[in-house]
């Protein structure tokens, strides 16, 4: 989406370890209005496959989830980093490695809000190596529902993630893939 590709040359700085910092629309303040654009798209892309729920990972996720939730009419679920290793029996959980912390976490949601008769699209801000959105389908399909795909802002193609979960079969459709990055620029793959 090139309005957005021009936003991330405008304003996103490349930082040491190949992190691209967006905090002045993306994940910190937030311009809601060019998300309402990527929330347009996502709805274009997915209208036809039924979707009922979107469904993202806090915390940053969260802004694009919600806007795409209401292109489609269908609430929006996050999944919750869960702050104990005791979960009840009324979750679904995964783990998820980040690469970005170097840490495993468990993400969890509430049985009550994930079912078979569900079609789910996944949201997020960024996908890097995939762990996250690998997470998160591995809490639909325990729900015995369907991940119908993934729409994402940015993806870190040099990072592999997206290839790796289009390789598992999920469609995944990127508002931005950066082939690569540096402090002399960002190229985005066509
Ligand atoms: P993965 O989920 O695709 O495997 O990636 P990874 O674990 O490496 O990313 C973990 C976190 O870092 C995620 O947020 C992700 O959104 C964020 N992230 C990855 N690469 C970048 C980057 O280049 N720039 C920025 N700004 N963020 C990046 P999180 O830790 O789960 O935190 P939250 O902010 O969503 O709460």
């Amino acid at each position: 989406m090139q309005l957005f590709k021009d936003k991330i040359i405008e304003l996103g700085k490349v930082y040491p370890g190949n992190v691209l910092k967006v905090d002045s629309f993306l994940n910190h303040q937030v311009d809601v209005i060019l998300l309402g654009y990527l929330a347009d798209e996502l709805h274009k892309m997915y209208k036809e496959m039924g979707i009922t729920k979107i469904l993202t990972i806090e915390t940053s996720g969260i802004m694009l989830a919600c806007l795409t939730a209401q292109k489609f009419e269908v609430p929006m679920l996050f999944a919750k980093k869960a702050r104990t290793s005791n979960l009840s029996e009324e979750v679904y959980s995964a783990p998820v490695f980040s690469y970005t912390h170097n840490r495993e976490y468990t993400i969890i949601v509430d049985k009550n809000y994930l079912s078979k008769e569900d079609r789910v699209l996944l949201v997020d801000d960024f996908l890097a190596n995939g762990c996250s959105l690998r997470g998160l389908w591995e809490l639909v399909q325990k729900a015995g529902a369907v991940a119908v795909g993934a729409g994402v802002a940015i993806e870190k193609g040099f990072q592999g993630g997206g290839d790796m979960l289009r390789d598992m079969g999920l469609r995944v459709e990127s508002m931005a893939i950066i082939e690569s990055m540096d402090k002399d620029g960002i190229l985005f793959r066509n």
